[in-house]
């Protein structure tokens, strides 16, 4: 059985990560969406919230399970015997930090293959910030996140704002 793990900060999950999900999900036995810490990012939403959003949007893909882990992703893998982790790659922008981050990893684990999937053209632009962004100023972000945490995202971010 192949494992794929598809890491990130998923602050929050948009319509783009689900694509990449969903895709891996097809080329591997298994795919594990797990909840990292980026030391370089402040998070909006709790653990809980993240994962929470990330299993009610992909409730309908068998052979997906969501985690969260507060450590390195090499240690994750090895723990969860993964052979793969799976990032998705919008532009040459995402490339150099992922490049990196990719060659760090294969440093730590040499076992762990990174594969980059590319972005659908129609989540080229998409990311958490602009989500947050939008839904912050009361704009309407049923397009950019996954249908079943449309109300809650804005809710949360919405009422957020009012602080
Ligand atoms: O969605 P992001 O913010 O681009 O995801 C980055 C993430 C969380 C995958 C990355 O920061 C990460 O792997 N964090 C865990 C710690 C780690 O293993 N860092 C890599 C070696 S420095």
């Amino acid at each position: 059985m192949k494992t794929a793990v598809c890491p990130g900060s998923f602050d929050p999950v948009t319509k783009g990560h689900l694509d990449i999900i969903r895709r891996a999900s097809k080329l591997f036995d298994r795919v594990i969406v797990v909840v990292l810490q980026n030391t370089a990012k402040t998070s909006t939403f709790s653990l809980q919230e993240r994962v929470h959003f990330i299993e009610e949007s992909t409730k309908d893909i068998e052979n997906v399970t969501v985690d969260s882990y507060d450590g390195l992703l090499m240690d994750f893998c090895r723990i969860h015997n993964a052979v793969a982790v799976v990032k998705g790659l919008r532009a040459v922008s995402d490339f150099e930090y992922e490049f990196q981050m990719s060659l760090i990893n294969k440093e730590l684990n040499p076992e762990i293959e990174t594969v980059f999937i590319n972005t659908a053209q129609e989540y080229m632009f998409l990311s958490s910030s602009v989500v947050r962004e939008v839904a912050s100023f009361g704009g309407d972000v049923s397009r950019f996140v996954p249908e079943p945490i449309s109300a809650e995202i804005t809710e949360k971010l919405v009422k957020g704002g009012e602080k």
